[in-house]
């Protein structure tokens, strides 16, 4: 291949990212598009003037031909859209949680096996500056042995309020800790052994939004490091950033303070806040930012020109954790992963 013809399914606020990846990589061409929302379907084709649109991705898939086709819809809504990508014999790209059930990943890698494509989930965070720089340090020798992590990843409660209209059907441990599980597992180059957490069920669920307000994980790596998890929904919406994303690590060399809440940048206007600069900006009219990093690398690797920072198995090993801390929180007992 030395170029490469891709789709996207599911085009919210997530999949438009998808799309200006794809528009901004030499070597791809953004061929169509699918959501089932008709309205915001219309708008996203006329803004990035896609060729093609479909409501119904199976149509999609049966009219185009493609290499690669990036899955972004709702954490519960993966399963169906990346098995027919899949039967297609077509790559996918999947949005961070892979699946909600450890069985629907199992699914999907299965299947990606046998028809002989990859399958990769989007853990942007990989190329999230300072974690990537941390990352490197371990890898070096430099940082010593990580023996224990703190990572708080939350949100305001505008997130499962007035964002996302399926919150009730997701979790911070799947919006949320799918990122800070996989970075931990990532950065400390281990495999998580056992998982103790705790959630609280009370103002969103006041709301009618059953999910917990916040989760606690604590996890252990069979090289008997630990790492403790926290992530919220319910910061309040005065808080001057969407999201508040902290996190410290202590080795046997070093110490490393990583805070990307604050990005570079105090705006005091209307209200204080902390607008976003180095995930998924435009710049000076570039689409800039470790999401389209991350994304492109996935498309290089396909291209023959890099190595893809994810794997099947990193999405399987995510869910793994991520299903232990919810059975761990709903049993109140300690799991241990096998
Ligand atoms: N990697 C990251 O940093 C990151 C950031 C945000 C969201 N995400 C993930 O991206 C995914 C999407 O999140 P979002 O915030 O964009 O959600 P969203 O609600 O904004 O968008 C989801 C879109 O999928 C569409 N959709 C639903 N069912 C469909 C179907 N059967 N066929 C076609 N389209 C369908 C909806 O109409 C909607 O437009 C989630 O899994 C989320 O966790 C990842």
């Amino acid at each position: 291949m030395d170029k490469i013809r891709t789709a996207v399914i599911g085009i919210g606020i997530q999949g438009e990212n998808h799309i200006k990846a794809y528009i901004s990589h030499p070597l791809v061409e953004l061929v169509g598009v699918c959501d089932i929302n008709e309205k915001r379907l219309n708008e996203i084709t006329r803004r990035y003037n896609i060729k093609n649109s479909f409501q119904d991705y199976n149509e999609m898939l049966e009219n185009l031909e493609l290499d690669l086709v990036s899955v972004a819809t709702p954490d519960f809504l993966h399963l169906d859209p990346v098995l027919s990508v899949l039967d297609n014999g077509i790559n996918v790209l999947v949005e961070k949680p892979l699946a909600l059930r450890f069985e629907d990943a199992k699914k999907m890698v299965d299947k990606a096996r046998d028809k002989g494509v990859r399958l990769f989930v989007n853990f942007s965070n990989r190329f999230n500056p300072p974690f990537a720089v941390l990352k490197n340090k371990v890898e070096s020798g430099e940082f010593g042995k990580v023996l224990y992590s703190y990572i708080r990843l939350s949100d305001t409660i505008y997130v499962p309020t007035k964002m996302l209209s399926w919150a009730s059907k997701t979790s911070v441990v799947y919006f949320l800790m799918s990122h800070t599980a996989d970075l931990v597992k990532w950065i400390y180059n281990n495999e998580v052994s056992s998982v103790k957490a705790y959630a609280h069920f009370e103002v969103l669920k006041n709301l009618g939004i059953d999910t917990p307000d916040y989760v606690i994980a604590f996890l252990t790596f069979n090289n008997g490091s630990t790492a403790l998890l926290e992530s919220s929904w319910v910061l309040p919406e005065s808080y001057p950033s969407i999201v508040d994303f902290r996190s410290e690590f202590i080795g046997t060399k070093s110490t490393a303070f990583i805070d990307t809440t604050f990005q570079m940048i105090e705006y005091a206007a209307e209200k204080y806040t902390f607008p976003r600069t180095y995930g998924a900006s435009i710049l000076n009219d570039r689409f800039f930012g470790f999401v389209k990093e991350s994304i492109h690398n996935i498309v290089d690797s396909l291209l023959n020109k890099a190595s893809p920072y994810t794997s099947e198995e990193d999405g399987l090993a995510n869910i793994r954790i991520l299903n232990a801390i919810e059975e761990s929180y709903k049993k109140n007992k300690e799991i241990i992963l096998k």
